[in-house]
């Protein structure tokens, strides 16, 4: 198999809400076209706004990290199965529920979507994991911000941005003395960072409000942040 063409695509859920179906929409053309031109695409998609809503009222309900967890992780399925029945043809029709189930549903080749797989993690590790296990060397994070900043942009005006970086500063700005928890889990998690570091794996951090961010990043462009491996 070629596996400079094995790509992984992580859409923040903000992006696949039900209320911004023009963005949707944005994305099955980018998909499509990259699929086209004979990229092995798979995608991960978050939680968004359904996962928040469910994970503070459970919270206030007093469940705990682990149960918020899962009802995060069946918000971002949704978003997935939303994403993989609008795909149709192009896509496994069904949302992966481990790497296991991933990696059955990409023996396939079509295009595979998936949302969370485990409680203690994001997203993104899981669309790290996906990348190590089918040898992509490249992941692009389609986000709600710009790219990797050298502090938090949402609380400070003056951050800047950072065009590239290496695993260690990025590690350095996004871990620092965060305190994980159900719907809280940053940019990139611990366990992300790890397994782009061990995989090799390129990440390129996009504004993923602009679908064709992506198609950029997957051709060359660096339209955010590129962080390396090594
Ligand atoms: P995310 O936080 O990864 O998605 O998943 P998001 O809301 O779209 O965030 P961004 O914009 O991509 O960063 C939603 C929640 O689902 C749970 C976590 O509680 C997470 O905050 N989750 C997700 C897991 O517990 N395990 C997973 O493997 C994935």
């Amino acid at each position: 198999m070629n596996h400079s063409k094995s790509i992984v695509v992580k859409i923040s859920g903000k992006w696949i809400n039900p209320d911004k179906p023009e963005i949707i929409g944005g994305y099955a053309r980018v998909l499509k076209k990259l699929h086209e031109e004979g990229y092995r695409i798979a995608v991960v998609v978050g939680g968004g706004r359904v996962a928040r809503e469910y994970i503070t009222a459970g919270r206030k309900l007093g469940l705990s990290e682990a149960m918020l967890d899962l009802m995060g992780i069946a918000a971002t399925r949704l978003n997935a199965m939303l994403f993989t029945v609008i795909l149709d043809d192009l896509a496994y029709q069904g949302v992966p529920r481990s790497l296991d189930e991933f990696m059955e549903a990409w023996s396939t080749g079509k295009i595979v979507i998936c949302g969370g797989f485990q409680p203690g993690q994001s997203t993104n590790a899981v669309s790290a994991l996906i990348a190590e296990a089918i040898g992509a060397k490249l992941l692009v994070n389609a986000t709600t911000v710009q790219g990797l900043y050298d502090k938090d942009p949402n609380k400070h005006p003056d951050a800047k941005l950072i065009k590239e970086a290496s695993v260690e500063e990025t590690y350095r700005i996004l871990i620092g003395e965060q305190h994980y928890a159900a719907g809280g889990y940053e940019l990139m998690d611990p366990l992300s960072l790890m397994i782009i570091k061990r995989g090799k794996i390129t990440v390129k951090i996009v504004y993923g409000g602009n679908p064709e961010n992506v198609y950029k990043a997957v051709k060359g462009e660096n339209p955010g942040t590129t962080i390396k491996p090594e």
